[in-house]
């Protein structure tokens, strides 16, 4: 499976997120007020007609780019997706000059960042009750 990488709505991220991510809410964080900024980027990516994933990108005038909301079905994980859509942003990052591309990452999902060339901010902090910790790549 090589799956694409599409443009999509807000709407189009929001059923992956609540799977996913938040599947006993709160529902503030399956929609985030910036969703509908101009600025903002949200990609799917597919399996032929599959949705299987999801990603979205705030830019913000400090020339830094976050990524939030990044999940892959669960049927689908472990197997290169995510890597994939992954290094695709980070490409675009580069070729939009933006200096620092950076997500509040779940603790859980932390080896995978590292991958990626990712540092961390020493704090841990807790959304509802999941913990995170800031990842950032430096360009
Ligand atoms: C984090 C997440 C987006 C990564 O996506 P993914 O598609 O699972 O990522 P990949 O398959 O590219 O890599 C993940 C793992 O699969 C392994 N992998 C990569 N390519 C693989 C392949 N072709 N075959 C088998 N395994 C592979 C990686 O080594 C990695 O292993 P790990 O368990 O040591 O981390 C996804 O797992 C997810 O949605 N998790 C739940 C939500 C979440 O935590 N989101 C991130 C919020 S910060």
């Amino acid at each position: 499976m090589t799956p694409q990488i599409r443009p999509i709505t807000a709407q189009d991220t929001y059923a992956i997120r609540k799977e996913i991510l938040w599947p006993n809410g709160p529902d503030h964080m399956i929609v985030i007020t910036e969703d509908d900024l101009s600025s903002t980027q949200h990609l799917g990516l597919f399996d032929r007609d599959n949705h299987i994933g999801v990603i979205s990108l705030f830019t913000t005038n400090d020339g830094r780019m976050q990524f939030r909301k990044f999940a892959v079905l669960n049927s689908y994980q472990g197997q290169g997706a995510g890597s994939l859509l992954l290094s695709h942003i980070i490409d675009l990052a580069r070729a939009q000059n933006v200096t620092q591309l950076w997500c509040n990452a779940r603790i859980d999902a932390a080896p995978f960042y590292t991958r990626f060339g990712f540092s961390f901010r020493p704090e841990n902090f807790f959304k509802s009750d999941v913990e995170y910790k800031i990842a950032y790549l430096d360009f």
